[in-house]
């Protein structure tokens, strides 16, 4: 063990067992004596617990201090990444009520792959290979979804897909994607300091890479006026870019989008921000954590690149899970389908002669029936 490990595992002592125990993929401190963790992508009580308040406060101050964060009175939230790649927040009281909450978002040591993802039902065999297609065509993509829905775990499946031939540039906040590329560099933002000063920002780091060659810009996550970076230099020669947001729906994911790009232009109409999203991003994939515990791949849609003269987003489903029931132990049932519906860039799949012939997008006689019914019910 390093320093770094033997000071955590003091310091965190509580928890020790639950963070070196495989199975747990989360530990959720609710103050210092309620600690749940997640298993299977269920949450489960422990009996884990600080010896008070003041432990656990020391505990969270002593990581900030290790990664070179802070956190106190005066900044009381702490974003930060373990050197093992766990993620850690934690918010002091009084904005917590209760006491310290901290969550740690252990880092799976191994990097999953689309088979590991068609294995554990988040997505279909045929679904996979479309976005395999995607990002191999340089599609822009957005992986949007809700906290600890998968977006990252999707983000490093795609981004390890990438031509191994281009540059990739990835940019987070607190660095935690594992992208398999033979030519990637990754850039982490810094916190200010003690005095507001040195921050650097996702902004910062976006205008950065876009001097330093890349092929492909990979944003880890995008939750402020980034967006407008991120968008623009998708739309000026680097296809193929990608990111994650936090929204429920693809369309609602272009809605927060185009909010976060106005925080970083307020000059510009909302009317030239749609058009611009609307031309930059040509696919929304949506993840969600379904009540099971399962993360299933929601919707890939297309967006047609231009708004409506309402100035509304185009989409279109090209594939969605579609539920037919569940079981009596609460398993969800269902399956991926295609919609029937072509994707705008067919010619360039042929083109390209890529193995994907038009029949593929046919919906199956199944999720047909089953979508006509829930119309009708509507
Ligand atoms: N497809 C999946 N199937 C099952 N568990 C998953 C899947 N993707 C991610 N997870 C687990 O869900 C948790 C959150 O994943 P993460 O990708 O960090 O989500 P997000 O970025 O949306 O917050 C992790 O513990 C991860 O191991
Ligand atoms: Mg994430």
């Amino acid at each position: 063990m390093g320093v770094f490990e033997e000071s955590v595992a003091t310091f965190l002592a509580p928890v020790k067992d639950l963070l070196s125990d495989e199975s747990v993929t989360e530990v959720l401190v609710n103050g210092p004596a309620e600690i749940f963790i997640e298993r299977k992508g269920l949450l489960e009580r422990t009996s884990a617990r600080f010896m008070d308040e003041q432990a656990l406060q020391a505990a969270v101050r002593n990581i900030a201090q290790f990664v070179g964060r802070r956190i106190d009175e005066d900044n009381p939230t702490l974003d930060a990444r373990l050197p093992d790649g766990s993620r850690i927040h934690a918010v002091f009281p009084p904005c917590s009520r209760r006491g310290t909450t901290l969550s740690i978002r252990k880092f799976g040591s191994s990097v999953p792959t689309f088979p590991d993802l068609i294995q554990r039902g988040s997505i279909s065999k045929e679904a996979a290979r479309f976005l395999d297609l995607c990002v191999y065509l340089g599609k822009n993509l957005i992986v949007s979804g809700g906290t600890g829905s998968g977006k990252t775990t999707l983000l490093n499946v795609l981004g390890s897909r990438i031509p191994k031939t281009q540059r990739l540039l990835v940019i987070e906040d607190a660095s935690e994607l594992k992208i398999q590329a033979d030519h990637c560099v990754f850039f982490e933002t810094k916190a200010a300091d003690g005095a507001g000063k040195g921050a650097v920002t996702v902004r910062d780091l976006i205008k950065s890479a876009l001097r330093l060659r890349p092929d492909r810009i990979i944003v880890g996550e995008v939750r402020g006026p980034e967006a407008l970076d991120l968008i623009t230099a998708m739309n000026t020669g680097h296809g193929g870019s990608m990111g994650t947001t936090h929204a429920n729906s693809p369309y609602d994911a272009l809605v927060r989008l185009e909010t976060l790009s106005m925080m970083g232009d307020t000059n510009v109409p909302v009317m030239a921000i749609r058009r611009q999203i609307a031309a930059a991003i040509n696919i929304v994939v949506q993840i969600k954590r379904m009540a099971d515990g399962t993360r299933k791949i929601t919707n890939i849609s297309e967006i047609i690149p231009e708004v409506d003269e309402h100035g509304r987003y185009g989409l279109r489903d090209i594939y969605a899970y579609i539920q037919t029931g569940r079981t009596q132990e609460g398993k969800i049932l269902g399956e991926h389908a295609a919609l029937g519906v072509l994707p705008s860039f067919m010619d360039e799949i042929e083109l390209n002669h890529l193995p994907f012939p038009r029949e593929s997008f046919q919906i199956p006689e199944w999720a047909r029936q089953r979508i006509e019914k829930k119309d009708n019910v509507a």
